[in-house]
Formats: structure tokens, C-alpha cells, sequence
């Protein structure tokens, strides 16, 4: 059965040590529901509260609805709910600079990394800046206090010795982390990661989403990770929701995941089974 978030009433030590805020929502989504130009309902009802300093995985089959909540978050589907807002701005029917406002709020970090091959590690990083940027300067170089920043945040990653390479050159994990970077430049207020390490192998997924895990809880800036292995999720997240055919059917705190609601959300898939 799907219920509501519970509020926080007070500051909790998540599982991995993380502290939960008692900050007000910085993601707050209310009965959304998406249904997509061919009829078809993606997202039923979905409630998800989202606060700072927490990491939250989004579980669920193939097809259950993962991509389109978070599509729905940037203002990418077709939605409707009670609420949906970033960072306290309405997500629903903003346009313009409304809207751009809610996307430069959000660094989203993809599956395929969606670099730049040819470009450097550094210029990809400052591409995540460029709305605050400014024009570039008349040589078509980025400001100095944002390629100062862009190196911090590649040292942040590990790949400050990378930063001159070229992204095609770089390994899947080292890609992966170029993106984080990048969604980091823009000063993200919440980064949503779809399935961000179904192309890395297991030690490169452990350490992307130990920095994600690090971001929410040392930076305050929560993340939403959709993932398809549960072990994962009971590693790096401090909480989960499961989707299910677009509604939620299991949730809440990491330690509550039991593997009998693993065996609901995913059938015997053994990949999910606890060894
Ligand atoms: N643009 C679209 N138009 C119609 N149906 C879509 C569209 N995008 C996704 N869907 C459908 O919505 C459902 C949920 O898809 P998705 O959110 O991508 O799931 P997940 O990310 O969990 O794999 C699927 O049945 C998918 O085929
Ligand atoms: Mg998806």
C-alpha cells in the first residue's frame, strides 16, 4: 500500500550517518500523475517529499515509471498534481523563466553521462555553469572564477590530473563523475540521477554513488537515484520508494526494506535477492 511521507519531527541519524534536516521540502510532489499524449497513465497519485541532506532511491521494474517522475520534475511531461515544486517554485504550468528557473535548480545526472566527447573534462564541467556565466569572453573562454571553480569541483570528483583530457578518453566511473561535476557547477539546489550506474560495473557504481551519497549528506544537496540493483540502494540510500505499473507501493526508511518487499517490487530476479 502506498502512504504518504510522514513529516520529520525531528532530526534523525540516517542508517549511514547522515543527518536528516528539518528543512522544509526542496522537492515536494503531491498526487502527480503523468499521462502521456497517446492516453497512456505513466504515474498514478505519486507523493514524494525530498529534503535536504538525504538520498533517496527510487526502485521498481522496467517500465514502472521512474524516468517519467523525474521527467515530470523538470517539467518534462505532461502533469498534473495537488503540488509540484523545486526549491519552492511550481513545476506545473511554469514557463519561460519560471521554468528555466525550476531546471537550473536541478542537475540531473544520466545513465549514458551525456558528455561532450570531444571536449575536455574541464570544459565539460564549465558547460554546467553556463547559464550563470555570462556571455564568454571575447577569445571564447569561460570566466577565471568559473574555471577556478570547475577545478575544485574536478578535485571534489578525484579528476583534477583529468582535466585536460579529452571525455571519450576517460573510463565509464571517471565519466560519470565528470557529470556530477557538471551538475554541481550549476549550484544545484536537488540532482536527480536516472539509473546513473546501470552502465558502470560494481566497484565503479559503488564509488559514483558514494559521492552521491557524500553530495547529500556533506553538501546538504539531496539526491533522488533511481536504481535497479536493490543492494545498492540499501548501501548508499538512506530511504527508497517502489513504483509499481506508476504507483508507489512500498516505502520508507533503507533498514525497513525487507527482502519480502524486495521479492513484491521485483519477482525472484535473483539479482535482487539478498545472497
Ligand atoms: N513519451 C511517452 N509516451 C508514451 N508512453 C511513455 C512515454 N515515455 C514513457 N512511456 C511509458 O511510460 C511507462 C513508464 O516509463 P518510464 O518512466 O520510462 O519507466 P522506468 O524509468 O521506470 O523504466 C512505460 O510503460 C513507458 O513505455
Ligand atoms: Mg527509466
Amino acid at each position: 500500500m502506498s502512504r504518504p511521507d510522514t513529516p520529520l519531527v525531528s532530526t534523525q541519524q540516517t542508517s549511514s550517518g547522515g543527518l536528516l534536516s528539518l528543512e522544509p521540502a526542496v522537492l515536494a510532489a503531491k498526487e502527480l500523475t503523468v499521462t502521456y499524449e497517446n492516453g497512456f497513465t505513466a504515474l498514478t497519485g505519486f507523493t514524494l517529499d525530498v529534503r535536504p541532506g538525504e538520498i533517496v532511491s527510487l526502485l521498481g521494474h522496467s517500465g514502472s515509471g521512474k524516468s517519467t517522475f523525474m521527467k515530470a520534475v523538470t517539467g518534462m511531461a505532461p502533469a498534473t498534481a495537488t503540488q509540484l515544486s523545486v526549491a519552492g517554485t511550481e513545476v506545473i504550468g511554469a514557463h519561460g523563466a519560471q521554468l528555466r528557473a525550476v531546471r537550473s535548480d536541478i542537475g540531473y545526472v544520466f545513465q549514458h553521462f551525456n558528455l561532450v566527447p570531444r571536449l575536455s573534462a574541464l570544459t565539460n564541467v564549465l558547460t554546467g555553469g553556463l547559464h550563470a556565466a555570462g556571455p564568454l569572453n571575447r577569445l571564447g573562454l569561460f570566466p577565471r572564477a568559473q574555471r577556478v571553480r570547475a577545478l575544485e569541483l574536478l578535485d571534489r570528483v578525484g579528476l583534477a590530473d583529468q582535466a585536460n583530457n579529452r571525455a571519450d578518453s576517460l573510463s565509464g566511473g571517471q565519466q560519470q563523475r565528470v557529470a556530477i561535476a557538471r551538475a554541481l557547477m550549476q549550484d544545484p539546489k536537488i540532482i536527480l540521477a536516472d539509473e546513473p550506474v546501470a552502465s558502470l560495473d560494481p566497484r565503479l557504481a559503488g564509488s559514483v554513488l558514494s559521492l552521491m551519497r557524500q553530495i547529500a549528506h556533506e553538501d546538504g544537496i539531496p539526491v533522488v537515484v533511481s536504481l535497479h540493483v536493490v543492494e545498492l540502494a540499501r548501501r548508499y540510500t538512506d530511504r527508497f520508494v517502489a513504483l509499481d505499473a506508476g504507483t508507489a507501493t512500498h516505502r520508507g526508511s533503507i533498514t525497513e526494506l525487507t527482502d519480502d518487499m524486495v521479492s513484491s517490487i521485483y519477482g525472484e530476479d535473483p539479482i535482487n535477492v539478498r545472497a
